[in-house]
């Protein structure tokens, strides 16, 4: 193993479609294997059976990771790179007990995922889709009015999360002229933004709550009833972590019942199922886990995903091994 041609030996099962150049360059450089080509039942098993014991690496994004199960079929592997900076569908604990490696693709993406959560903010209090469809549908010129929206500058902003990608909504919201609050279970101090010590009490001193925590056990459903209680007919709720920060059915029926005064959402607790009952709603912004989906940041994650495998199949450290 190791030498300038050690990744052409690397099996490599990639588990999803999820960017063609990645594609492409794991097919011209390793020795690929795609899993949706095979449909899950006897197919799946029988195809797992044949390439088990050459199958090295894997590769996954946020929806599809090495769980359980996967990593039980695949006695040779060495390596999960996950085309995404959460890592929430990874088996850790069976990674760290085989000794199984993990990368993640964090730093390259934060800007655009920052930049998402802003974007939503603001789409959902201008009403920028409603807005849209308005002036599509003719209605501007048939009614000559537009109902008034609410202004984001000056807004007081709570981020659930202040790693990489809460630091960064941190730093544009401040641009807004928008007073900053966190609740994090990183130690490090933030001396201009007031850090309260639950979801609770930060929801009940904002305007907009925004989810960018990584989703562990402690983190799972931290955006419950209460706390989108304390948030209130006036706040907002962006959500670009996981779906399964928020208690969906709850945010559903607040939302419904305008208990909750809009959300705006990149990621579902079923992707890519979103619940139905949100369609209809005025006060929600949806888009489908979205966050890192620029040209130029899948191009870098992509890259990076290849050079942690690059940097395995040489025996040198990785790039970005993940450190939850
Ligand atoms: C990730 O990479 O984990 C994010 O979900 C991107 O939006």
């Amino acid at each position: 193993r190791g030498g300038p041609r050690a990744m052409e030996s690397l099996g490599v099962l990639l588990l999803h479609p999820m960017n063609a150049y990645l594609e492409q360059e794991l097919d011209r450089r390793c020795r690929l294997h795609r899993l949706w080509e095979s449909p899950p039942g006897p197919a799946r098993e029988g195809f797992l059976r044949a390439h088990a014991s050459s199958i090295r690496a894997v590769v996954g994004n946020a929806n599809y990771g090495a769980d359980a199960e996967l990593i039980d079929a695949l006695p040779a592997l060495e390596i999960v790179a996950s085309f995404s900076v959460g890592i929430d569908r990874v088996d850790l604990a069976k990674c760290r007990d085989r000794g199984i490696r993990v990368t993640n693709t964090p730093d390259v993406l934060t800007d655009d995922v920052a930049d998402l959560a802003v974007g939503l903010a603001i789409a959902v209090l201008r009403r920028i889709p409603q807005a849209d469809r308005y002036v599509r549908a003719g209605l501007w010129k048939a009614k000559g009015e537009y109902s008034l929206t609410t202004r984001f500058s000056g807004k007081r902003v709570a981020i659930l999360g202040l790693g990489r990608i809460g630091l960064a909504i941190a730093k544009r919201a401040e641009a807004f002229g928008c007073p900053i609050s966190y609740n994090s279970r990183s130690e490090k101090a933030f001396p201009n933004y007031k850090f309260y010590a639950n979801a609770v009490d930060l929801a009940a001193n904002c305007d907009v709550l925004i989810v960018a925590c990584l989703l562990n056990a402690e983190s799972h459903h931290i955006v419950s009833r209460e706390v989108i209680d304390a948030l209130g007919p006036e706040g907002v709720l962006i959500n670009i972590g996981r779906g399964a920060h928020v208690d969906e059915p709850e945010l559903v029926s607040a939302l419904v019942e305008r208990h909750l005064g809009g959300a705006g959402l990149d990621v579902y607790e079923h992707e890519p199922f979103v619940p139905e009952q949100l369609f209809g709603l005025d006060n929600v912004v949806l888009v489908p886990h979205v966050g890192s989906d620029t040209e130029e940041t899948c191009r870098a994650m992509a890259e990076l995903v290849l050079a942690n495998l690059e940097a395995h199949a040489s025996n040198k450290p990785l790039l970005t091994p993940f450190s939850g």
